[in-house]
């Protein structure tokens, strides 16, 4: 029966069928990137009645951990949960030379929210720093600047995809004895200097959410080739028990209680269900395909923008990278013929969806009034929150999507006599 389902399901997706219209097919933001493969291995969870993580959630997660080129990966329900459980390891008491209460932790303006809140949430404090336009990564010599005598971590972003600068905020930590945390939930299979991002940290973190290179729907990972951080992150993961932990049988022997409720730290419930282990599985193997068709869009784009250079900041993949570029940003220059509101309207009036680089400049979110924070002058964050827009740039858009993308673009530029 489950053989006459999954062809069933096999012939539903092959029956689906899309055909691009200019003006008439909406190009959103992101698009759904799943198919059979992925349906009938949630299926086989479902049927089989194996739907708590389980057996797939660990292979998804030694791929995982295999293809960034770490040695321990831990699967949570979603990047912000990913990004709160590394912080709640690095500032548990059990771990030695743990960041206490207070100390500082080193990030960019320009993120999603949950790359500064779990920060506050463990008792620290976020300090904001300027970004560089060229990149929109956090700049290495701001970090720097930013330092203080209560500095203990640095936590940069690899944004839209584009690799930050990892030998300079290498050096930074290690010069000043930081952690170092990666948020690469942006970032799948991004390379610096031939190394895959995610890769440079104590701890790294990934999102599958829908919208990602990758995605289990919701989803996050967390990434260390450290034992320790790995054990504590397993049982920080569940409730702090210690039914995941490789030393179970022995720490158990320590205590007189019932070792399937043994719980030697606290913990949360960040457990994903066994749903998104066999997505993972699955959307894994196309991660490659998935890079090289946001490659070819972003490369595009990038030479055809290349002739407004006086009207736009084309922003470029760095020589030794490999940007995946998460979506594509567009930064108008300051002028007198159109603002960005202009923009967003005609693009989004010829079916082109637009939205802000990420969250823009946390800094100026209302929600930071409830955040305890430091931040250093933020002129470049300042000006992406008002200048630059970000366009959907995954595996749906082909060749024709994003010639028609920058024909609405002149076409616009035309219409403003802004060439
Ligand atoms: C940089 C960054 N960090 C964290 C997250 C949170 O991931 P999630 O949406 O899976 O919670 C996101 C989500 O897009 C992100 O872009």
């Amino acid at each position: 029966m489950q053989e006459q389902i999954n062809r069933l399901v096999k012939e539903w997706f092959d029956k689906q069928s899309y055909e691009f219209v200019p003006g008439k097919t909406k190009i959103p933001l992101s698009a759904p990137q799943y198919g059979a493969p992925e349906v009938c291995e949630a299926l086989d969870s479902l049927l089989n009645i194996k739907v708590t993580m389980g057996e797939k959630v660990r292979r998804f997660e030694k791929m995982y951990a295999e293809y960034i080129g770490v040695e321990h990966a831990v699967m949570v329900n979603s990047g912000s949960s990913a990004n709160l459980l590394a912080l709640s390891v690095l500032t548990n008491p059990m771990l030695d030379g743990r960041i206490k209460q207070g100390g500082e932790i080193i990030t960019p303006a320009v993120t999603w929210p949950t790359t500064i809140y779990p920060i506050a949430n463990v008792g620290c404090v976020p300090v904001l720093v300027d970004i560089d336009l060229e990149t929109l990564d956090m700049s290495a010599g701001e970090t720097e600047k930013a330092l203080s005598d209560k500095t203990r971590a640095l936590m940069p972003v690899h944004l839209l995809g584009n690799p930050c600068d990892m030998k300079e905020l290498g050096r930074i930590a290690d010069g000043n004895n930081l952690f170092l945390i990666e948020d690469s939930c942006e970032a799948h299979g991004s390379e610096y200097w031939g190394k895959k991002t995610g890769s440079f940290g104590d701890f790294s973190t990934f999102s599958f959410y829908f919208a990602h290179h990758i995605s289990t729907i919701e989803g996050g990972m967390i990434l260390t080739s450290n034992e320790r951080l790995a054990e504590l992150a397993r049982a920080m993961r569940t409730f702090g028990w210690i039914r995941d932990l490789r030393n179970r049988n022995e720490i158990a022997g320590r205590y007189d209680i019932d070792e399937r409720f043994l719980f030697v730290t606290t913990g949360y419930n960040f457990r994903p269900t066994e749903i998104q282990g066999a997505f993972g599985i699955h959307q894994l193997g196309r991660l490659e395909e998935f890079i090289s068709i946001r490659r070819k869009n972003a490369d595009y784009w990038s030479k055809q923008l290349q002739d407004y250079g006086d009207i736009f900041i084309v922003h470029k993949e760095k020589p030794n990278t490999r940007h995946v570029w998460y979506g594509y940003p567009v930064t108008i220059r300051p002028n007198d013929k159109f603002t960005r509101r202009d923009l967003i309207q005609f693009l989004e009036s010829r079916n082109i969806e637009t939205r802000p680089v990420m969250a823009g400049n946390m800094a100026e979110q209302p929600s930071m009034e409830h955040v305890v924070h430091r931040k250093d002058s933020l002129p470049n964050a300042e000006f992406v929150m008002r200048n630059s827009l970000f366009l959907g740039n995954h595996h749906m858009i082909r060749e024709e999507e994003r010639e028609y993308m920058i024909r609405c673009i002149e076409e616009f530029l035309r219409f403003k006599k802004a060439v």
